[in-house]
């Protein structure tokens, strides 16, 4: 008999995932039918459960988690004591994450923004361009998907450095570590990218004592998540000139509230948490061979530390 792994996903995509679960030999049920089935479940793929939802489940062995984050797991009664949690890491979702990453700093370096301003006002100003090798991205949170956005973009040429908690070998990219080296990063980094998980220590680090140590005019790309940043401090920060422009994908609340500032702000650009998106026809394989890993008694990769929070 095959093995079963309940489904809660977002964009409403359960039949893709159960065509690539097949292939695999796994049956997968949508989660509105745990009911029927809470007996058979040895397997959940999860995006934002309701409380109590996955202890119901007598029988579940591993949760995996829909996204790379698994903040959407951490809070009570989420995830079942003892169970382990295995985190999204797959190539599609780097190279999404790439894409996004790479197009909004190109962007920004070469000024697009201001040429589309110029185009609506019939403005023909040709601007000196700056080279990718003078100018530095920081990325804040060199793990998986930091480490590959730093990767592309020092192909391009630009400085490339990075934080995180622990050191870092990336190819050309200068690692800091920790609270004492975060003043020196900043001080150097004209494109803050921002890719850490949120944890307790990560909340709200994107601040004004944060954002006031970058170079004036920096840029500001968050793709991490939106509670990392406060917001009344990036605004002022906006407002004030000492960030010239910021992409954000992610926001404190979502969907972005209609009587958000972000909206209508002139050098504010926002995306609707689509920055990458886990595909089933690309993700299907990663459950199901860490799935095949614990069949066998292997080790399953990518397992989330939630106590630590990602
Ligand atoms: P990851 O591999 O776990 O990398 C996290 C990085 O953050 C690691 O380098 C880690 O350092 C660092 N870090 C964590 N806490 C820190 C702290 N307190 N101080 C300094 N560094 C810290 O995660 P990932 O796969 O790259 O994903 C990162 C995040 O991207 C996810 O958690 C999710 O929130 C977000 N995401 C967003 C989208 C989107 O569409 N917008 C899509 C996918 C993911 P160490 O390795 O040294 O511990
Ligand atoms: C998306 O936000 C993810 O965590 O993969």
């Amino acid at each position: 008999m095959s093995d079963v792994i309940l489904v809660k996903s977002d964009f409403d995509r359960f039949s893709e995932w159960e065509d690539e679960f097949r292939k695999h030999d796994i049956q997968a049920i949508p989660w509105d039918d745990m009911a029927q089935h809470c007996e058979t479940v040895k397997y959940a793929l999860v995006w934002q459960p309701e409380p109590g939802a996955l202890a119901s489940l007598p029988n579940l062995e591993v949760i995996f988690s829909v996204g790379a984050g698994v903040d959407h797991l951490k809070g009570e009664g989420l995830v079942p004591a003892g169970i382990p949690v295995v985190r999204m890491v797959e190539d599609s979702l780097t190279a999404g994450m790439v894409e996004y990453i790479v197009y909004n700093v190109l962007r920004f370096h070469r000024e697009m923004p201001v040429y589309e301003r110029d185009q609506a006002n019939q403005i023909w100003k040709p601007r000196v361009q700056q080279s990718a090798w003078g100018r530095t991205a920081g990325i804040l949170g060199l793990g998986v998907l930091g480490s590959a956005a730093a990767a592309a973009l020092r192909r391009l040429k630009f400085n490339v450095i990075g934080w995180s908690r622990t050191e870092k070998q990336v190819r050309g990219v200068t690692s800091y570590v920790g609270q004492n080296q975060l003043g020196i990063f900043l001080q150097k980094t004209e494109f803050l990218v921002i890719l850490l998980p949120l944890t307790d220590a990560t909340h709200g680090i994107v601040n004004q004592t944060l954002l006031q140590q970058l170079p004036r005019g920096a840029f500001v790309i968050n793709a991490g998540r939106g509670p990392l940043v406060r917001d009344q401090d990036l605004l002022a920060a906006l407002d004030q000139g000492q960030v010239a422009a910021a992409a954000l994908d992610v926001f404190n609340q979502e969907p972005l509230p209609p009587q958000s500032p972000y909206w209508k702000h002139p050098a504010v650009t926002i995306t609707p948490h689509v920055a990458s998106i886990t595909l089933p026809v690309t993700s299907a394989h990663h459950v199901a061979d860490n799935i095949q890993r614990h069949r066998e008694g292997k080790p399953l990769t990518h397992l989330a530390d939630l106590s630590r929070g990602y």
